[in-house]
């Protein structure tokens, strides 16, 4: 996880790369540089005489070399690729591992307005007219791998600036397979459009009923962008985490014609996210999709990290699978409409990552919890930014949970029971949930750990100024089965998330079944 510190621009010629590069540059006070003027100045020769003299092939050597080169600066940077770089699989993968690959894509006669009789353009191998409308063609799977596509037919200023709104502030996920872009900015909802997959012609947008504004705006955006929208709104809420609605759901892809380029969005809280990134990793063995979550706790949580699934009679979750977005867009006015106890019982998880890595969300949280509470928007922002970068660090550095991913839990085995034990409903929502098992795991951690008691009184007092108890009604018994049935352990043995200090999390620990007969006794109101 990083912020964003390259952007590399690609796209037909007369797209505005080199123009469009020194404009976004500016905006972000980075450098600007263009592939071919590198190669003019170690070469002495023009991309022209270059190609019409050697040959295509050697020019994408030194384009390539070019490349390498420019990757190694420290600083960031903004790349006008030659039009054919990204053609070439080796600069391609450099590009979308190391960069933000932005296609500036216009209609062909834009294009060809632009570029004239493309005397001094040898790759369009004559006039653009036939030229534009071929490369086209041969380029547009390299052109797909984009990350971002941005309509590159308004004037450069205009698109310059749309590209650094998009990536100032942005933080990027690694992943194995793909780096994807987590933008969290008042507004990024009208972005979405910018976050699909080049070759995509039709969404299916999985919407909250709840966020109808918000399902409007981004209908209209979507639609006025020539993407056809089919709507499928759903009730958000556990209930609809099931096998028959995703069912459901997949037919309805079908019936709307989807196809592999296409993608689906998610609009709605963690749960409407967790059955739409479900549902497009199975439809055609899996599209892309796009999450923008909608409520305080899927964006600083269940939004990034692409665990994605449905629940089963026998428990939450149990079937389902890894498929990250291809970006996450939070954007914090659609929280305005969520209610008090729902966006309260997020700050759970927002406390839990002040308690397992060292981040300045500690400091934060004492200054702004009231300004957070009060759904201040600048605070909100800075917030939600940083719980994601949280988050997609620890994600992107173990996928699969198969190590430190696990720290995440932090809080959660007492919790996950507590929920179970309650029935996933309203009587204990995962917040809620989480913040009394978060209590407990803090009793564990002085005892087992000997993590020193201040750390956790700060915890229990940030959950209790949150409006949060560590406290709740349970039956002991029922919630320690649940904790046994939990996915999470191996075997019998119960592997604990606890803190040796604040920042320092443990994950696996052993707990003496005596200690944890304790932790629960003191979690239980009576
Ligand atoms: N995939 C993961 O990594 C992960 C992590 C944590 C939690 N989760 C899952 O997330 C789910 C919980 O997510 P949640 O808390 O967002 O619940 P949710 O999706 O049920 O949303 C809560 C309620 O708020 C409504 N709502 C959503 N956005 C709104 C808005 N802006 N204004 C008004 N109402 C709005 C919904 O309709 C719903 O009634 C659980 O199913 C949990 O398992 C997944």
């Amino acid at each position: 996880m990083s912020a964003i510190r390259r952007i590399a621009l690609v796209g037909l010629p007369g797209s505005g790369k080199s123009t469009v590069a020194r404009l976004v540059a500016q905006r972000l006070g980075w450098d600007a540089v263009d592939i071919d003027d590198e190669i003019a100045r170690s070469s002495g020769r023009s991309a022209a005489s270059i190609i019409s003299g050697d040959g295509e092939a050697a020019f994408r050597d030194l384009e390539l070399i070019a490349l390498e080169q420019v990757l190694r600066r420290p600083d960031p940077l903004v790349i006008a690729c030659g039009g054919g770089l990204i053609t070439t699989a080796a600069a391609r993968r450099l590009l979308t591992e190391l960069t933000t690959v932005v296609w500036l894509d216009a209609a062909d006669e834009v294009l060809i307005g632009r570029v004239g009789d493309g005397a001094d353009r040898p790759m369009l191998g004559g006039p653009a007219a036939a030229g534009i409308p071929q490369l086209r063609t041969g380029r547009e799977r390299a052109h797909q791998a984009a990350h971002i596509r941005v309509s590159a037919g308004e004037a450069p200023e205009a698109v310059a600036t749309r590209i650094a709104t998009a990536v100032d502030g942005a933080i990027r996920v690694h992943l194995a397979e793909r780096a994807y872009h987590v933008e969290v900015r008042p507004g990024a909802l009208d972005d979405v459009v910018l976050h699909l997959p080049g070759g995509a012609t039709r969404v299916a947008l999985l919407a909250d009923r709840a966020v109808r504004a918000a399902s409007e705006r981004l209908v209209a955006s979507l639609r006025s962008a020539g993407i056809a929208t089919t709507v499928v709104d759903v009730p958000g809420g556990e209930q609809l985490k099931t096998w028959e609605t995703a069912g459901r759901m997949l037919a309805r892809l079908g019936t709307a014609g989807l196809q592999r380029n296409d993608c689906v969005v998610a609009l709605g809280g963690g749960t409407v996210g967790d059955l739409a990134g479900f549902v497009a990793a199975t439809y055609l063995r899996g599209i892309s999709w796009v999450n923008v979550p909608t409520t305080l706790l899927a964006m600083v949580d269940s939004g990034i990290g692409g665990k994605t699934g449905v629940n089963l009679p026998r428990g939450k979750n149990l079937a389902g699978v890894i498929w990250q977005p291809r970006a996450v867009i939070c954007d914090p006015e659609v929280l305005a409409t969520q209610d008090d106890r729902s966006f309260r019982s997020a700050f759970a998880e927002i406390v839990k990552y002040s308690m397992i890595v060292e981040t300045s969300l500690v400091t934060d949280l004492d200054s702004s919890l009231d300004r957070l509470l009060g759904r201040d928007s600048d605070a909100l922002t800075g917030a939600i930014r940083e719980s994601c970068s949280i988050k997609a660090a620890i994600v992107s550095g173990d996928e699969r949970e198969a190590g430190n991913r696990a720290v995440l839990n932090y809080g959660h085995t007492v919790g996950h029971a507590l929920e179970a034990a309650a029935g996933f409903g309203d009587r204990l929502l995962h917040g809620e949930a989480v913040a009394v098992g978060m209590h407990a795991a803090g009793l564990l951690s002085v005892q087992v750990l000997g993590c020193p008691s201040g750390d956790i009184d700060w915890q229990d007092e940030m959950i209790g100024r949150c409006g949060l108890a560590t406290t709740t009604v349970f039956d002991p018994g029922q919630v320690l089965d649940h904790m046994r049935a939990d996915k999470k352990n191996v075997g019998d043995r119960l592997g604990w998330v606890l803190l040796e200090a604040s920042g320092r999390p443990r994950t696996g620990v052993t707990v003496p079944e005596a200690a944890v007969l304790g932790a629960l006794d003191a979690v239980r109101a009576r």
